[in-house]
């Protein structure tokens, strides 16, 4: 038995709709989240840079005595999960490889279509996986830059989200994709809107279930689960505001959020 919490971040809020099912699949555990709202969006900054954001993060996490990290964000993921693995002493998770798998396994036409930030396409792991899983299915790619400042925004379901919507997905429908990979853990909030503009035909893939799945393996395959009969704690830390956290946080999370601590960037600079 290992009462550590697990530590899980994201840029923002968007690991929060992955930190939710991982509190439907493990009631038993702790967890500290993260988000690194000063630094917010991810999406639109150099790889090396993003790389550099969840070295420090993790070693943060790593500093509060965390037992695991999940890198809840598609950017983060892509561009730092393994430097990540091989800096940090406890099992890294990202969130890329279970999307990859189910969205070959879902694929009827072998043409799948790709919905994330600039970093996460300019990076290019999901060809990578999804080539290496499968050759003969084709990865049709498009950056959605405006999405995730719609989402963290006041009006998330506005006509302004699903006008970028329409205008992100309609080369994917040129491209007459059957499955769409949701490749930002912000989009699956928005996945109504995502739904009805791709139709029902259409198979929208997000990982959060398979992801909390591996992460419940790994600590079962360690040996460093908690005590299943307790009822775990969860808590936040954020470099951006802690009262938009709070009142946003709770939209993404869809379970209370009580505090919200203020961690300094110069903190996470100084641990890494
Ligand atoms: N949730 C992050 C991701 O999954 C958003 C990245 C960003 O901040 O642009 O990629």
């Amino acid at each position: 038995m290992d009462a550590r919490p697990i530590g899980v971040f994201d840029s923002g809020m968007g690991g929060l709709t992955v930190l939710h099912e991982c509190l439907v699949t493990m009631p038993h555990e702790d967890f500290v989240y993260l988000g690194d709202g000063a630094r917010l969006p991810y999406g639109p900054r150099p790889l090396d840079e993003i790389r550099r954001f969840a070295l420090e993060i993790g070693a943060y996490l790593e500093a509060q005595g965390v037992k695991m990290i999940l890198v809840a964000c598609n950017a983060a993921t892509s561009a730092g999960l393994h430097e990540l693995q091989e800096a940090a002493n406890v099992p890294v998770v990202g969130v890329i490889v279970p999307e990859a798998h189910a969205a070959v396994q879902a694929t009827r036409n072998r043409r799948v279509g790709l919905l994330a930030t600039q970093a996460t396409v300019d990076a290019g792991r999901y060809d990578e996986l999804i080539h290496a899983l499968d050759a003969s299915v084709s990865l049709h790619a498009v950056a959605c830059p405006r999405l995730v400042p719609l989402i963290e925004g006041d009006d998330p379901f506005g006509e302004e989200t699903a006008e970028a919507v329409r205008e992100y997905a309609a080369p994917l429908k040129a491209e007459d994709v059957d499955t769409v990979i949701l490749g930002c853990t912000h989009y699956p909030i928005i996945r109504p809107i995502l739904q009805r503009v791709f139709g029902r035909d259409v198979t929208l893939v997000f990982s959060a279930d398979e992801t909390a799945r591996e992460v419940a393996e790994t600590l079962a395959r360690k040996g460093v689960e908690n005590d299943t009969r307790r009822e775990g704690r969860y808590r936040f830390l954020t470099t951006g505001s802690t009262e938009t956290f709070r009142t946003t946080g709770a939209r993404f999370l869809q379970l209370p959020i009580a505090e919200v601590e203020h961690v300094a960037l110069a903190e996470l600079e100084a641990v890494a």
